[in-house]
């Protein structure tokens, strides 16, 4: 018998799901227009549903071009479900995923706010600065 009270699924939560676990986990909030094509135009997504309640509670993602360039994102517990392992299994599909379905010697990369990191390290990452440092387009602060 499997008592895991969770389940992980290869496939994006719904709309609702994702905007609500961005918001609630400390991500900055999308809207429901922005969310729709994130779901289906990803190169890779998980999401972890709580059995019982059979809600999402945590989720992850890759964006990818499938030759070598792939970007971690949308990496996220609801904070009552922390710490209890959902942010690894997460991620060890995420790159488990890249292993078996691109060519060998792929680019993997991820923006690490805080909290991720600890996480982030344990799995091999290292921070690109100085050499490279993350920038993104200032449309708004
Ligand atoms: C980052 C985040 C996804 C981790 O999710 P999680 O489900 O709690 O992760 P896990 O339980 O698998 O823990 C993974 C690692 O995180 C660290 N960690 C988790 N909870 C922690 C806590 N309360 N204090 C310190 N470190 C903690 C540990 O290094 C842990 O390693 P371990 O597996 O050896 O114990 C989660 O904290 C989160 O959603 N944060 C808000 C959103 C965010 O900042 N996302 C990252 C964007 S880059």
């Amino acid at each position: 018998m499997n008592d895991d009270p969770y389940l992980l699924l290869p496939t994006a939560p719904s709309v609702d799901e994702y905007v609500h676990l961005r918001a609630a986990s400390g991500l900055s909030p999308k809207t429901p227009e922005q969310a729709a094509p994130v779901l289906t135009a990803s190169w890779a997504f998980c999401h972890v549903r709580e059995v019982a309640t059979d809600t999402a509670v945590a989720m992850g993602r890759t964006l990818g071009d499938g030759g070598w360039y792939f970007h971690i994102a949308d990496i996220a517990t609801l904070p009552e479900h922390q710490s209890r392992g959902l942010g690894r299994r997460v991620m060890t599909w995420l790159l488990a995923q890249i292993a078996e379905r691109a060519p060998a010697d792929p680019y993997v990369t991820l923006n690490a706010d805080a909290p991720g990191r600890p996480l982030y390290r344990s799995l091999g990452f290292v921070e690109t600065a100085p050499a490279s440092v993350a920038m993104r387009l200032r449309t708004t602060d």
